[in-house]
């Protein structure tokens, strides 16, 4: 089985090829390296001892779209990681976000309606929900009014695809809605590689203890959780990785239910960056210089998965804690220079 990873040397695309390769998939990668190296190819060659194929395509050409699926009409599934993921760029960039992620998704969707191809696997995220008004969030909690346009992106990507969906009943999808995505592979020969100053927590924090940065921020101990900072679900990318797949097999083998599917991908278990910064030290033996300073525009208070339908729809579970994401997240971050 031959399926397309777009953005397949990002962050969870990388992990995800991984694990395509390692079930016996045929993996061609494309990327335009705008957030990304080449040297990622290595990692996951050095991992799988495979080479899966890499085109250099920036999705916002449709002719190279248009091209490339002419080249490959042999493709049983599609699993679209391409797209900018920076909320507060997003917010100084909004056109070039709405070009990254919706124009690029449309063009995708439009060659492989013109190839009859199926199977397509979207990347999503909680951000859908904003500040849900249940905890544990459920698939079924109301889409807020986006925070940004990076925001605003996914719900109009998942949009697109479940109206394509509607009446096109050959084409069937599942939009993957990611927790707090955090860890590495465990060889540490892949693994999270922001440019330039970290905006999420975890590379700031690895960073901060690599001596690179001088101390974290923490934004915000006056928010109504227990310690007073912010709650999230950090799931391990080598988890969200493995779900991929199992949503992918669950399209190849038609066991899906509607043709059009929504899943929460977290670990169920909220931790607030305190704590976040504890069990860090705690399994690095590293002492985190660390400040409490004002809040971050945007951040909402509290966000964690129900994964009840993950778990018995989908037949996934997460299998690692925030310990062993930290862990591997740590022996990434030595490695690097
Ligand atoms: C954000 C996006 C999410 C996106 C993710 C990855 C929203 C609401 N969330 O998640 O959709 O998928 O980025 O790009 O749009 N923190 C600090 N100090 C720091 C950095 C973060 O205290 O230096 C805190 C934040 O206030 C937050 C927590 O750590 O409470 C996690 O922040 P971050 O890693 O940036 O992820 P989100 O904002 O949850």
């Amino acid at each position: 089985m031959k399926i397309l990873v777009t953005g397949g040397l990002g962050f969870i695309g990388s992990h995800t090829v991984v694990c395509l390769l390692n079930q016996g998939f045929e993996v061609t990668i494309i990327d335009n390296l705008s957030n990304s190296s080449i040297s990622v190819l290595e990692g996951i060659t050095r991992i799988t001892q495979e080479s899966p194929t890499f085109s250099r395509i920036d999705l916002r050409d449709k002719q190279k779209v248009a091209d490339f699926f002419e080249v490959n009409q042999d493709i049983d599934g599609v699993i679209h990681f391409a797209a900018s993921k920076a909320v507060g760029e997003s917010v100084e960039k909004p056109l070039l976000y709405y070009e990254n992620n919706i124009n690029t998704l449309v063009y995708v969707l439009q060659e492989m309606r013109r190839k009859q191809l199926s199977n397509f696997i979207f990347s999503s995220s909680c951000t859908v929900y904003g500040q849900a008004d249940n905890l544990p969030i459920t698939e079924e909690a109301p889409i807020k009014k986006a925070e940004s346009p990076y925001g605003n992106t996914k719900q109009i990507g998942e949009r697109i695809i479940s109206d394509y969906a509607k009446d096109h009943k050959y084409f069937k999808a599942i939009a993957l809605r990611y927790f707090n995505p955090v860890g590495a592979h465990p060889s540490a020969e892949i693994g999270e590689l922001p440019i330039g100053v970290p905006q999420n927590l975890i590379p700031f924090i690895t960073q901060t203890a690599a001596g690179k940065r001088d101390m974290l921020s923490v934004f915000g101990d006056d928010y109504p959780t227990e310690d007073g900072t912010c709650i999230r679900d950090y799931i391990h990318v080598m988890d969200l990785a493995e779900a991929h797949v199992v949503a992918l097999k669950r399209l190849l083998n038609k066991n899906n239910g509607q043709n059009y599917e929504v899943f929460n991908l977290g670990t169920g278990k909220g931790n607030s960056v305190l704590e976040v910064i504890k069990t860090f030290e705690k399994v690095t033996q590293q002492k985190l210089p660390y400040k409490i300073t004002a809040r971050r525009e945007g951040d909402i208070i509290s966000a964690y998965a129900d994964t009840q339908k993950a778990n018995s729809v989908l037949g996934w579970k997460s299998k690692y804690n925030l310990a062993d994401a930290l862990k591997s997240a740590w022996k990434w971050q030595q490695k690097q220079e």
